[in-house]
């Protein structure tokens, strides 16, 4: 069973608390890649949002996260929790794995996305996280 169809079901019993969005970069383009090609993030967007059909996850296109030169890039992002952003993604088998990742993000209790269960991609790409606006500082 595909990740995005475990979610899917997941989705169906309503263990989703809450919606996450995935935003992927479409101006990304790989190392060496010719200015005027066809640029891969596009075609990472098209692949997340085909995998997010039937879940409660958004996918939405948006211009450079400043990751360029460790792209393909995307952010999961979700009210009151952390954002994270993730890197070296393959528009060929990496897109399952962010909605996967955001539908973990999604019904986190603590609003951190949780290393157990978490894609192995979401594990190795992780570039940053940050936290959410009402997060105290630290003592
Ligand atoms: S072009 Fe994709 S992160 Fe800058």
């Amino acid at each position: 069973m595909a990740l995005t169809d475990i979610a899917r079901a997941r989705d169906d019993e309503s263990e989703v608390s809450t919606s996450a969005i995935v935003y992927v970069c479409i101006t990304c383009r790989r190392a060496g890649e010719p200015e005027d090609a066809p640029r891969e993030g596009m075609a990472l967007a098209r692949a997340a949002a085909r995998a997010a059909e039937g879940t409660t996850v958004s996918v939405r296109r948006i211009r450079c996260l400043a990751n360029c030169s460790r792209g393909l890039s995307a952010a999961l992002r979700r009210d009151g929790a952390w954002t994270y952003v993730f890197g070296g993604l393959d528009p060929n088998k990496d897109a399952e794995a962010l909605i996967e990742g955001a539908r973990l993000l999604a019904k986190s209790a603590d609003g951190l996305l949780p290393w157990v269960g978490r894609p192995d991609v979401l594990k190795r790409g992780l570039i940053a996280r940050v936290p959410p606006i009402d997060y105290p500082e630290e003592e």
